[in-house]
């Protein structure tokens, strides 16, 4: 596939689906040609979605979980191979894809297959009550109907640990969010949420909030006609890549709480928001969600990087609404190498 051989009248339809954003009355791949399509161009950027969140965690902390990992609504398979690349071929002993669409799950087969000669890729529906190491949930939850989300509560039900991203909209957030906090009781949350509170964007009040990232396509897009043209004729902005997302797992896992100098874990939302000398940022921490102040006297060199906390997680102190002594931990959304800075 390529820029030119795109089939723009597919991609028209499949556009008009997506933004429709409600149960389709079933499978709407009509040909291989649609998965390519799509994964060319929808898929790619839903796969730079998956880099910032996995970019966030540390891929040798999951290898260990031996078993298989599923992707669920696999599609064109591009979040399952993602994840697979992420974790490395090796360390993955099964790939099984499942979707209502027969024509998807024989194309990201064919995709994990290609990539991967030497991996066991499954297909068809997870039997009940088989064990899944890792399942891969991506942009399927405004699809489902009742019966779908019965099937997709049995698979997290199978699950040791899940990987799931959804668009970054109100409706899919705060949909994911109530989700979440059903599933508080039998999973440890990794992330994006810094505590194990019920979720503080659901409290009364909060409803004109939603927990949501903006993730940062590869810079060399810009510059690619094809990619410009495609985002021109889709009624795209390339540099907005809003998405929600939830890291959920069984298995008991350490969490950087305060450290000696009484700061604690706040995890920023959407985007910060820059005035003369100060800015605002919508947190996350234990006791709920709100604006917090970050003076640029505090923090001039962060101040200067500002459009790059979005979906990091800080380590501050805080006065009454303002930041202080702060550093930023874990990888950023875009750059290499994870760490942390103090500023
Ligand atoms: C927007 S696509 C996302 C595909 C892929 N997960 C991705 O992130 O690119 C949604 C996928 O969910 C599948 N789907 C919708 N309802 C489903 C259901 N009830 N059971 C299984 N798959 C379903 C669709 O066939 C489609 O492939």
């Amino acid at each position: 596939m390529n820029w030119d051989q795109l089939d723009w009248s597919a991609l028209d339809r499949l556009r008009d689906l997506f933004l429709r954003g409600t149960p389709a009355p079933g499978p709407y791949w009509r040909s291989e040609s649609d998965l390519a399509n799509y994964d060319f161009t929808y898929g790619e950027r839903i796969g730079w979605k998956w880099d910032a969140v996995l970019r966030g965690l540390d891929p040798s902390e999951w290898r260990c979980r031996k078993g298989a990992v599923v992707d669920w609504g696999c599609g064109s398979g591009i979040a399952g191979r993602r994840v697979v690349d992420w974790l490395g071929g090796d360390a993955v002993t099964e790939l099984n894809l499942v979707d209502h669409s027969a024509l998807a799950v024989q194309y990201a087969a064919s995709a994990a297959m290609a990539r991967w000669p030497g991996l066991k890729v499954r297909t068809g529906p997870v039997p009940p009550d088989e064990p899944i190491a890792l399942l891969v949930i991506s942009h399927v939850l405004n699809e489902l109907d009742g019966a779908g989300r019965s099937e997709m509560r049995r698979m997290i039900g199978q699950a040791d640990t899940v990987f799931w991203v959804e668009p970054g909209t109100h409706g899919a957030s705060r949909d994911l969010g109530a989700i979440r906090d059903e599933l508080l009781d039998r999973f440890e949350i990794v992330a994006p949420c810094p505590h194990r509170e019920p979720c503080g964007v659901n409290r009364p009040g909060n409803e004109g909030h939603w927990c949501h990232f903006f993730a940062r396509p590869p810079g060399g897009i810009f510059a690619e006609s094809g990619w410009v043209r495609f985002a021109q004729r889709a009624g795209i902005d390339l540099r907005s890549l809003p998405y929600c997302y939830l890291m959920l797992t069984r298995s008991p896992r350490e969490r950087p709480q305060e450290d000696g100098r009484d700061r604690q874990e706040i995890r920023i939302l959407g985007l910060p928001r820059k005035y003369k000398g100060f800015a605002k940022v919508f947190g996350c921490q234990t006791s709920g969600v709100g604006n917090l102040v970050l003076q640029k006297r505090d923090a001039r060199d962060l101040f200067k990087r500002l459009d790059e906390l979005s979906g990091r997680s800080l380590l501050a102190r805080v006065e009454g609404d303002r930041l202080k002594e702060v550093l930023v931990v874990g990888a950023p959304a875009r750059s290499e190498g994870a760490g942390s800075e103090t500023f």
